[in-house]
């Protein structure tokens, strides 16, 4: 059954909120980031608490089970310390497979990040489209639900990258790994020859757009590449209905990690040039199976 990703519990916007609104944008790392951009764009008078569960990343590694109880768990301990008024869900893994679990447990609305298939479907000429996202979204029902309902006239090649999230990673944690590396993990979205070749590429994982500079220069071919944040931004900003006309650019990003261990300085600067200077860690450690 397919799920209503980008609107949150019922489709009306939320009764106004006077003050800020506090926003909690919630992904496994880093990737979260390339949202919430998005997010403070179009909402700069938000509250914004952005949570990173580092300590159970990656998530494309974790069986459908155990990501499920993982994300409900530390949502119940975010939205109890936060008591945000809507919740992103930054993470294509997560969402996929976790959103109908958390309309079913919270009752503020969540929107969710989903692979933009029917965008790419509307954007390619040539019909050859790739989907590049972890092995979990790529494993998805609900992945390839939405290529039977949106891209059924295509030609859609999923790639699940095995290690692409924890290179972004590494690239803002100022560890860039060497171009062939990044080659070797692209090189699958490009298929076919001449007018009957990929022309548009889905970045299924929040993560990949921080690399996106370097997959342009990359590529064998220019392509079109489908970042699904600002769509996900304007969702959010519908649920939350007009900003308050007093609102100026008076939000707040504060960042959460439940393990740390990877915060190197370099990513310290990364996420202080995004408005967030103070971290603070959230621990709570994966019990790995
Ligand atoms: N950023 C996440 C996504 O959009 C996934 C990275 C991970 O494997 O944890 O799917």
């Amino acid at each position: 059954m397919r799920f209503d990703l980008l609107a949150g519990t019922g489709a009306v916007p939320l009764a106004p909120v006077m003050r800020a609104p506090v926003v909690l944008v919630f992904d496994s790392g880093l990737g979260g980031l390339t949202v919430l951009a998005e997010v403070r764009r179009t909402r700069p008078d938000a509250r914004i608490v952005y949570a990173a569960d580092d300590a159970a990343f990656p998530y494309g590694d974790l069986a459908e089970p155990a990501l499920v109880a993982r994300v409900v768990a530390v949502m119940e301990r975010l939205i109890a310390a936060h008591a945000p008024d809507l919740v992103v869900i930054a993470c294509n893994t997560a969402t996929t497979l976790v959103l109908p679990a958390l309309r079913a447990r919270f009752a503020i609305p969540f929107v969710g990040t989903v692979p933009a298939i029917k965008p790419a479907a509307a954007a390619t000429r040539s019909g050859h489209v790739s989907v590049l996202a972890t092995p979990g979204t790529v494993r998805r029902d609900y992945t390839r639900e939405l290529i039977d309902t949106y891209a059924g006239s295509c030609r859609v090649t999923l790639v699940g990258a095995t290690r692409l999230a924890g290179f972004a990673e590494a690239e803002l944690a100022g560890l860039p790994v060497a171009d062939d590396l990044l080659r070797q993990e692209i090189a699958p979205c490009f298929v076919g020859a001449g007018a009957a070749r990929t022309d548009v590429v889905v970045l299924g994982c929040t993560h990949y757009p921080l690399l996106l500079r370097r997959f342009e220069r990359l590529s064998p071919w220019p392509v079109t590449w489908i970042d699904p944040a600002p769509a996900i931004a304007r969702r959010m900003a519908a649920l939350l209905g007009p900003a308050p006309h007093a609102a100026g650019e008076t939000g707040s990003v504060t960042a959460l990690f439940t393990g740390g261990e990877r915060i190197t300085p370099a990513l310290r600067a990364a996420l202080a040039a995004r408005g967030m200077d103070k971290l603070a860690i959230e621990a709570m450690p994966l019990a790995r199976q």
